[in-house]
């Protein structure tokens, strides 16, 4: 039999009007005479009401065998219901049970998060878990919008990847027939060809990164964004990155305020994120942890604490520019001016949630990257067709990598980036 389903987000559309959906029960609740079905459909929620005065006896009766996530068609005339979320209400008159379920592991009590995680395809049903994934794939929309709109063209590098781009210590190793390989930690490397290539690119892909840290800001697989930009320097990289930013957020606030009010989000803080961010170098940052009693020497890397410390006296992010030489990655332009600093800069976001953007102005000069090869034991073969780029026909290019989780994580004010990805993959966490 086919059915002309409706989905619960369009039924405004047949107001008074009678429609089916196919749906799942949430919750349920009886006085006697009545029942009130909480359905979902994935597309959102509505109240079902079933009078037991005005509909058969065997829809009666069905509609009380329901139970928790128990699948099932509903029939019903769409009523303006201005009590409820959604505007309006289902008055039942026909039920067809798909399926009964018995003994649904998350009920409506509280569980422990390593019970939920372990029940993570069945958790991503609730309202809360589902505002998340709705508000990431928003976020993922609105990426793409941006760079689409500007002239960008989305490029796809390798996964397996025969040498390391973000250093050696957390590398995904595998094999590859005879030889190594390893998970790409950041696709920036081939994003720089495709540079010299297309103009402007960028990448939106899983990387991978071993990281022995437990915290709530590390994931193992994660999904990061790198445009790279030909002739673009350090100054208009940190310019696209703020109106990139402000962009997702618009782009949230305007399409789902209904789930970032599951969320319980203060919008408030949200609706402040707008181009221009402020800029502090790194010894400005030094010499503000140091006034505000934090013990920390210049060379050093911030830790999650500093982080939140220089954040918390912004409404914006901010961008930390010019790190030392030595703590950076490789293949960061040195500062003419000032060769032991880099043209870098990570964008930390406000409310403690730390940096979500690193990237810089990329070396174009030959032989400073050979000289970098040396001091950093890269194997110049391995690197051969990096050397390239340099080689033939070199500009200027800067680009960056966000990271798409700990930005979900801070525009849905969650504590912990897990709950960010449908299904995480953590230090002590393959399953499910
Ligand atoms: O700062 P990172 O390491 O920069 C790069 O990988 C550059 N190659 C990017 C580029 O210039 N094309 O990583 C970029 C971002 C971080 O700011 C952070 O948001 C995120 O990726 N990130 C992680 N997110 C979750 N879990 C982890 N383990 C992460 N490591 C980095
Ligand atoms: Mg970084």
């Amino acid at each position: 039999m086919s059915r002309n389903l409706s989905m619960i987000r369009d039924i405004h559309q047949h107001k008074d009007g009678t429609v089916t959906i196919g749906c799942w029960l949430h919750n349920k609740r009886s006085s006697g005479k009545i029942q009130f079905l909480q359905l979902r459909d994935g597309s959102g929620f509505v109240q079902a009401v079933v009078v037991k005065s005005e509909v058969p006896e065997e829809v009666w009766e069905a509609a009380g065998k329901l139970t928790q996530e128990s699948s099932l068609y509903v029939t019903g005339t769409v009523r303006e219901d201005t009590r409820s979320k959604s505007g309006y209400e289902l008055t039942v008159t026909g039920i067809e049970i798909i399926q009964i379920t018995a003994d649904y592991p998350i009920t409506p009590k509280e569980h422990g998060v390593d019970y939920l995680m372990d029940h993570r395809h069945l958790w991503i049903r609730s309202p809360r878990q589902r505002a998340i994934l709705v508000v990431r794939a928003q976020i993922i929309r609105a990426i793409q919008q941006f760079f689409d709109e500007r002239g960008f063209h989305l490029i796809d590098p390798p996964i397996l990847t025969p040498s390391s781009c973000e250093g050696t210590t957390n590398l995904f190793h595998t094999k590859y027939f005879d030889e190594d390989a390893y998970l790409t930690q950041s696709g920036q490397l081939y994003m720089e060809a495709a540079a010299m290539a297309l103009g402007r690119v960028y990448s939106f892909g899983p990387t991978f990164r071993a990281e022995k840290s437990k915290t709530r800001r590390h994931l193992i697989e994660f999904w990061m964004i790198e445009p790279e930009m030909a002739f673009v320097t350090h100054e208009e990289n940190l310019e696209v990155q703020e109106q990139f930013v402000s962009h997702i957020i618009r782009s949230v606030l305007d399409n789902c305020r209904a789930e970032l009010e599951v969320l319980e989000r203060d919008t408030s803080k949200l609706e402040k994120i707008q181009a221009p961010f402020p800029r502090i170098t790194y010894d400005e940052a030094v010499q503000f942890l140091k006034d505000n009693g934090h013990e920390f020497e210049w060379g050093e890397d911030f830790g999650a604490p500093h982080e939140t410390a220089i954040a918390a006296s912004h409404d914006k992010p901010v961008f930390i520019t010019h790190y030392p030489t030595e703590i950076k990655a490789f293949y960061m332009k040195p500062d003419p001016q000032r060769p032991e600093v880099v043209l870098c800069a990570d964008m930390i976001a406000p409310e403690g949630y730390g940096e979500i953007i690193g990237g810089s102005q990329r070396i174009d000069d030959p032989e400073l990257m050979e000289e970098r090869f040396l001091q950093h034991e890269l194997s110049k073969e391995a690197y051969q067709w990096y050397m390239d780029l340099r080689k033939y026909g070199t500009v200027p290019h800067s680009g960056f990598g966000l990271g798409l989780e700990r930005t979900v994580a801070w525009i849905c004010g969650l504590d912990h980036v897990r709950e960010t990805i449908p299904f995480p993959r953590l230090l002590y966490r393959l399953y499910p």
